[in-house]
């Protein structure tokens, strides 16, 4: 997909051709309980708490993709859709959605869970964007995503489809 952003100074050049790495390679679980320090007067864990744990943990996905050091570019529309109480485990699953010249596209699912009844509910959902970054700092080329499964080609076409969003965004500042 060609994209209007521009990637002046990267170091992707188009013979590079890596070789793929499957979407599961990149799936990571993070799990916390919720702590009284990461919470609020009403006992629900922070906002701003979750944000940081749903970048650690996309973080992690694409450096398993990428197999490079990575910083986050951009972070898509958050809503959180229910409260995570103190005590309540908190369980994040990531995972590559698409890759493309130097930056991937990464998903962060949140859910709650109740300790002792192990039901789970999903409180919100991220995307991030993760560029890949060589020792001097210089975007590099990521491997190609391997999608298999209709869900993960679902994914990979939703993902196209925010860089398309974003790039007009970007483009009416
Ligand atoms: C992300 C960053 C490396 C991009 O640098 P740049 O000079 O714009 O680099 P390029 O133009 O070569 O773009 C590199 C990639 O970043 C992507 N990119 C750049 N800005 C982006 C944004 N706001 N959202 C999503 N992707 C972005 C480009 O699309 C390109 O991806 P592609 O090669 O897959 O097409 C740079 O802006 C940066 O270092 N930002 C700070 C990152 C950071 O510190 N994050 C922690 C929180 S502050």
């Amino acid at each position: 997909m060609k994209s209007s952003i521009p990637s002046g100074k990267s170091k992707a050049r188009s013979e590079d051709v890596l070789p793929g790495s499957p979407v599961r390679a990149s799936r990571t679980q993070m799990t916390e309980i919720v702590l009284p320090q990461d919470s609020n007067a009403l006992g629900n864990i922070l906002g701003g708490r979750v944000m940081h744990l749903i970048d650690v943990a996309g973080a992690i996905a694409a450096i398993r993709h990428c197999r490079q050091q990575v910083v986050t570019a951009s972070v898509d529309h958050l809503d959180f859709l229910s409260p995570v109480r103190v005590g309540d485990l908190i369980v994040l699953e990531a995972q590559v959605n698409r890759a493309f010249r130097t930056s991937v596209d990464v998903g962060v699912e949140v859910f709650s869970e109740d300790p002792k009844a192990g039901l789970r509910k999903r409180t919100t959902k991220a995307y991030l964007t993760f560029v890949a970054l060589d020792e001097t700092g210089t975007p590099v080329r990521v491997p190609p995503l391997i999608v298999k499964t209709r869900e993960e080609r679902r994914r990979f076409r939703e993902a196209g489809e925010r860089r398309e969003l974003r790039a007009k965004a970007r483009q009416k500042k």
